[in-house]
């Protein structure tokens, strides 16, 4: 038997557990969804998210162990998340980690979530060639990172104000189409026409991003509409801004730093309107596109798991405790 990693993710809105070789292979991963809980409040409701989080963590760990066929024997170290993320969810996974890391004596590992997610594009299989372009998009954050190693990673940008996922949720709630709003706003988009000339904030310079315009140009149209909303096409030109944002920033930064690869990660890579223009960019820039698994792409605790490995093999051990605010560049 492989020396094995149990990763615990409980950052926002899901429970997840996960157990993974040192090469990123993945024995099992399970994740379960809140989507039903929230859903009907149109966002995460923070309160209610930490007590599901109580009521599904050892079950999923349970099931993460019975899956992949192990016992905690097994088990080299732990992985958790510490932020950053909601205080009452992180805290969950935390305590359950620190639990059973003394329970069964194996080290406990703080990690960083957007560490996780820069690290999943490897889960499954080597993709990831250096230097590497990381484009992550997710509901809290959205940032370009250049990699020069899985753990040499400079943060080149951030969002001024709300992230992409953020943006694409509160449209998605404008539209009354329903939370989480990434999946369902790509949906209708397709079946729609980019008519409508939203406004793409900070396109001409930098590799900062900023929604919030973009969100409020959305709501001052529906405000401002004399006739019902052709929701197809506010979606399909809403998708249309965000797509030319997110690329000609990620080509001026593929531009300015040496990459082989360009790797796109978070939940908003779930997009499969992203992932297409991503890989016209890459044809375009001569770059190999590095995408995890779409069910990798959201939160889950396989990419905990892999990023813990990293730690180990560099012999430092973050402390499982949390860190809401963890600053950008201390991935
Ligand atoms: O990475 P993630 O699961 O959680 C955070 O760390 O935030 O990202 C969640 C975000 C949500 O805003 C969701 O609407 C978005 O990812 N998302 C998508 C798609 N699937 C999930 N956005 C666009 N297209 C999708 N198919
Ligand atoms: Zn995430």
């Amino acid at each position: 038997m492989k020396e094995l990693v149990l990763g615990i993710e409980t950052s926002c809105d899901d429970t997840a557990a996960a157990v993974v070789t040192p090469d990123g292979e993945v024995l099992s991963s399970i994740i379960v969804s809140q989507e039903e809980i929230h859903s009907k409040f149109g966002g995460v409701f923070p309160e209610l998210a930490g007590r599901a989080h109580v009521l599904s963590i050892i079950p999923a760990i349970e099931k993460a162990l019975s899956e992949s066929g192990i016992t905690p024997k097994d088990i080299h170290s732990i992985g958790v998340t510490r932020g950053p993320g909601l205080v009452g969810s992180l805290l969950v996974g935390l305590h359950t980690a620190s639990g059973l890391g003394m329970g069964w004596d194996k080290p406990v590992i703080g990690i960083n979530h957007l560490r996780g997610h820069l690290r999943s594009a490897d889960l499954g299989e080597k993709r990831v060639e250096y230097p590497a372009m990381v484009l992550l998009v997710s509901g809290g954050h959205t940032f370009l990172a250049h990699m020069k190693s899985a753990v040499d990673i400079d943060v080149l940008s951030s969002t001024r104000d709300d992230s992409v996922g953020e943006c694409y949720d509160k449209v998605s709630r404008m539209l009354g189409l329903g939370y989480p709003g990434g999946p369902v706003v790509d949906r209708t988009a397709k079946t729609g026409e980019a008519t409508i000339p939203f406004p793409r904030p900070m396109l001409q310079k930098g590799l900062e991003f900023s929604f919030s315009g973009l969100k409020s140009a959305v709501s001052r149209y529906l405000q401002f509409l004399e006739e019902p909303p052709n929701v197809e096409n506010i979606a399909a030109s809403f998708v249309e801004s965000v797509m030319e944002i997110l690329i000609t920033k990620t080509r001026r930064a593929m531009l300015k730093y040496p990459c082989t690869s360009l790797v796109v990660v978070g939940g908003v890579a779930a997009s499969p309107q992203l992932r297409e223009q991503a890989q016209n960019l890459c044809d375009e820039m001569g770059a190999k596109l590095c995408l995890p698994p779409i069910k990798w792409s959201t939160d889950n605790a396989a990419m905990i798991a892999l990023a813990t490995w990293d730690y180990i093999n560099l012999g430092v051990f973050p402390a499982a405790q949390p860190a809401l605010g963890l600053p950008m560049n201390e991935l």
